[in-house]
């Protein structure tokens, strides 16, 4: 019988974290005070963030230990499988042999909860009492809850409201493990409030539960905030999925992929799965591993938005951050993939992407269920709205080595799965799913808000 399961020992579990800053070839603009225009310093972010997570979003050291506790409750799910999809390979007919990485058996469901375990335990050592944080598709959301709960810890959690209404489970899921929950735009804030008076019926964004979750964290001493993506930090936690994926394709007598994939949000499933593969095109073990990042063609970021300084928020209360961006008032459309709906991306892909070392493409999510369907139906696992821009990324890699021939590996990043998603699910076999095409004019309309903030070359 041949493998269908690669694992490792919970002894393999990375012992360190990658940190790509380190082996950039041009260093990254820095992130811009949001009122000086000067580029911050640790003390601007300490109201925010635990002293060592600072340190870590501007280190430059190529590895960074990760903390025996917190290995030590990352084996509660890791190393996760990684598997080859023969059956997916079968149905497609495709030369090319496909591997997928699974993060959906963390506690909460996807990779986010490898963040969020580090995040609450460098807060519970500053002697942060509560946290105050946003959540898109409710996945972060939850990780947060669980990770709070484990070093007991206070979780407040602002949900962007049409994934409050689409999912309710998830909501219930989150206080179960002790969260508590508000829909955002709320009217606990400012920022919810004056958003509220200009549209009650606001769907809310990304970019407005961060403004909310910032407020409330600036506003209590014994309170803190955390980012489910996005930051170098957070990107850097994800990095233990790369690192076993890379061990597991040895074991399983690959030598490094040909083709790497990752569906993108904020940037940091996408980026802890490419970045350790990543780093051998910088050493020149490899050069030609080609990475691609998989984005909803109704918030596409890395493949229509500009390369600029932009607020991670809608308020404007976070830094300028030097990334691709729609434009911080961009909410986009109510698509299903809700944890994909944000307007920035990452400055550490956007750096990546800018420098040609990867590559990004825009899907509808019509054909995303699509293809997460036919995955269901071939591999059993129900992926994540979000996971199913991979899936469907993998696949046109895959039809691809089918009309050359080349028998190439394909390894992709399977993020979470899709039990608290089933509404979405349903509302494809009804036939009641949308195309949202993000055009010129918008783009345009909402980079008028960015007009004053400092130009890349400052
Ligand atoms: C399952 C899943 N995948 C992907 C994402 C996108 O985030 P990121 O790009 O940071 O991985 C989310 C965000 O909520 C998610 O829940």
């Amino acid at each position: 019988m041949y493998a269908t399961k690669i694992t490792l020992d919970e002894s393999e579990i990375p012992e360190a974290w990658y940190n790509i800053q380190a082996d950039f070839p041009n260093p990254m603009p820095p992130p811009l005070h949001p009122g000086t225009h000067e580029p911050v310093g640790p003390q601007d972010l300490a109201p925010l963030f635990p002293m060592a997570l600072i340190e870590q979003e501007v280190s430059q050291e190529r590895w960074i230990d990760i903390p025996d506790e917190v290995r030590s409750l990352l084996a509660l799910w890791r190393p996760s499988p990684l598997y080859r999809a023969r059956r997916l390979e079968k149905a497609l007919g495709t030369p090319a042999r496909i591997y997928y990485k699974w993060e959906g058996v963390s506690p909460s469901g996807s990779h986010k909860t490898n963040t969020a375990v580090a995040q609450a335990y460098y807060n519970k050592q500053e002697g942060i009492k509560r946290i105050a944080t946003e959540t898109g598709a409710g996945q972060w959301g939850t990780a947060l809850s669980f990770a709070c709960g484990q070093f007991d810890l206070e979780c407040q959690v602002y949900m962007v409201r049409v994934s409050y209404d689409q999912k309710p489970y998830r909501k219930a899921v989150m206080e179960l493990y002790g969260g508590k929950v508000l829909p955002s735009p709320s009217d606990q804030t400012e920022t919810g409030r004056s958003i509220l008076a200009a549209d009650p019926d606001s769907p809310g964004s990304l970019g407005i539960a961060i403004s909310e979750a910032i407020e409330d964290a600036l506003s209590r001493e014994d309170t803190h905030y955390a980012l489910g993506s996005v930051l170098n930090h957070v990107l850097l936690h994800q990095t233990v999925i790369g690192l076993e994926a890379e061990k597991q394709l040895q074991k399983a007598g690959e030598a490094l992929p040909d083709v790497v994939v990752g569906c993108f949000g904020g940037g940091s499933n996408f980026a802890g799965f490419a970045f350790p593969f990543l780093r051998h095109r910088y050493h020149h073990d490899k050069d030609e591993i080609r990475i691609v990042a998989c984005e909803p063609a109704s918030c596409p970021t890395l493949t229509k938005g500009e390369y600029r300084y932009d607020f991670g928020d809608t308020a404007g209360m976070t830094p300028l951050m030097p990334m691709h961006t729609l434009g911080h008032n961009f909410v986009p459309a109510p698509v299903h993939a809700g944890g994909l709906r944000y307007h920035g991306a990452a400055p550490l892909v956007s750096h990546v992407l800018n420098s040609g070392h990867m590559q990004a493409k825009a899907y509808q999510q019509l054909e995303c269920f699509e293809a997460g369907v036919q995955f269901a139906r071939t591999e059993g696992i129900v992926p994540a709205p979000e996971a199913t821009h991979v899936i469907k990324g993998a696949v046109d890699e895959a039809l691809r080595c089918k009309e050359t021939g080349d028998e190439e590996v394909i390894a992709f990043n399977l993020c979470g799965h899709g039990h608290f998603d089933m509404a979405a699910y349903a509302a494809y076999f009804a036939g009641n799913l949308q195309g949202h095409e993000f055009t010129r004019q918008m783009l345009d309309e909402n980079l008028k808000a960015l007009e004053g903030l400092p130009s890349m070359a400052g």
